[in-house]
């Protein structure tokens, strides 16, 4: 008997796993009611019709790597610097690029700043499925923005997006669209924003960025668990990822590159968002620095990010406890970090604050991963401790091992030109903890 072709699937929307029978709970997210029928598009079904058996010819031909002809790489400038230096020198042509983020963080603000400043003679077009074209003009009066090479459109039916782009591809310079969690295909029967829409629609912008050769920046919402048919799910057919992070009541916004086809990973561009949109950060320091008090509990430290190493000022608190749990409270550092450098407080250099309540906070907003500010961040505990503070020009670097060792950190020369060039002198590498916080004084 003839196998019977299949074109319908199930699809969970919430999780994205496919069934060939319909069933009421998905076995992989425990969902119930989130399967759902889709019909698989004609080209999809055509996939196995070239031929199934073989016919003496194969119509795929391999290449030796020298016939391969190079692809030039033709970037173009988005005018923002510290967004090419993220993207590794601007935006490759028919590159797909993926800006995700927590809701309200900038997203739309940055791509409109870019929209704006691209070094593109051809047209930029801005897909918007979440703002009417109105609200997108008030957005670039109020920031001052001035283009006349902008086209925009709100709509969100892919169909018609590819037929306005393919119809004149050579008049666009840049494609922008806001978001992927709008787009919409009618083909498939779930809402915007699932699992499905998601990942079908962005496979049909990534072909009409590659047919064309039009650079695409595609903006994905993502909730800080980055499950919710999240940009997570599309990483990897993206040709670059970067996330914009920050604090929504502070200023500082960090991009990060976090996949990079053409250029450098973990790459980091720093704005602050103003009253005139997202301004530049082209001097950390003084940004990071600029309300630097000197008092017990406040060290400077040195973290790295991307390749450029920032001085931060790490402030900690501690207080005697009201209740039997002492408290524990981190802002832009790992509680569980924390957790870890009371312990080895405790036990390898006798600060106890076993009975304290203990907060730490990282000055400016930004979100320390680096091991390297270990030992700033023991010296401001044990300062606050002991009211006693550390000489105000020196910056502590070093990460504390569990025995109480300070450890050398990645890239310590890069860090050490950095602290000097700022005029801050590094403090003389201890042997361990106890005698890093013997240098407090006062
Ligand atoms: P938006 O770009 O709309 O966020 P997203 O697209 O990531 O959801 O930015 C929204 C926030 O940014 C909003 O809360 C207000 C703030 N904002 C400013 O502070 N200054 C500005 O100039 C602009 C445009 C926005
Ligand atoms: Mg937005």
């Amino acid at each position: 008997m003839a196998k019977a072709k299949r074109n319908t699937l199930y699809v969970c929307d919430n999780c994205g796993e496919e069934y060939i029978e319909w069933q009421g709970r998905c076995n992989v997210c425990g969902e119930w009611n989130t399967i759902k029928e889709v019909r698989m598009a004609a080209s999809t079904s055509s996939y196995g019709s070239s031929s199934s058996t073989y016919s003496g010819k194969s119509n795929i031909e391999p290449k030796t790597l020298k016939e391969v002809a190079n692809i030039h790489s033709t970037r173009i400038l988005t005018g923002i610097k510290e967004m090419d230096r993220v993207l590794g020198g601007g935006i490759v042509e028919g590159s797909l690029v993926l800006l995700g983020g927590d809701p309200g963080i900038g997203k739309s603000t940055i791509v409109i700043q870019m929209a704006a400043s691209v070094k593109t003679s051809k047209k930029i077009l801005y897909v918007s499925g979440e703002e009417s074209v109105a609200q997108i003009k008030m957005r670039a009066d109020r920031l001052g923005l001035v283009n006349d090479n902008i086209e925009l459109v709100s709509h969100n039916v892919t169909h018609d997006i590819e037929q306005l782009v393919y119809t004149n591809p050579d008049q666009y310079g840049l494609l922008i669209i806001d978001s992927i969690q709008t787009l919409y295909d009618p083909s498939f029967p779930s809402t915007p924003g699932s699992i499905v829409q998601v990942r079908e629609n962005a496979l049909r912008v990534l072909r009409l960025a590659k047919d064309t050769g039009i650079p695409v920046i595609m903006v994905g919402h993502i909730t800080k668990e980055g499950t919710v048919a999240g940009p997570r799910t599309l990483e990897h057919l993206v040709d670059v990822v970067l996330y914009l992070e920050g604090d929504s009541e502070k200023d500082l916004r960090v991009l990060r590159g976090v996949k990079n086809r053409f250029g450098n990973v973990n790459e980091v561009g720093l704005f602050s968002m103003e009253e005139n949109g997202l301004v530049e950060v082209v001097n950390p320091a003084e940004y990071l620095l600029k309300e630097r008090i000197s008092a017990p509990g406040t060290v400077l430290g040195c973290v790295l990010e991307g390749t450029r190493p920032l001085l931060v000022e790490i402030q900690a608190l501690v207080s005697p406890s009201n209740f039997g749990y002492p408290k524990r409270t981190a802002s832009g550092l790992d509680l569980n970090r924390l957790n870890i450098l009371l312990a080895v407080l405790q036990k390898r250099a006798g600060v106890d604050l076993s009975s304290h309540d203990v907060f730490i906070n990282i000055v400016g907003g930004l979100k320390v991963k680096d091991p390297a500010v270990d030992a700033a961040v023991c010296v401001a505990l044990a300062g606050a401790y002991k009211n006693k503070a550390i000489s105000d020009h020196v910056c502590v670097i070093g990460e504390v091992g569990l025995a109480g060792e300070i450890r050398t950190v990645y890239k310590e020369k890069q860090r050490i030109k950095e602290i000097e060039k700022l005029g801050y002198s590094v403090v003389q590498k201890q042997k361990d903890l106890k005698q890093l916080t013997g240098l407090l004084i006062h």
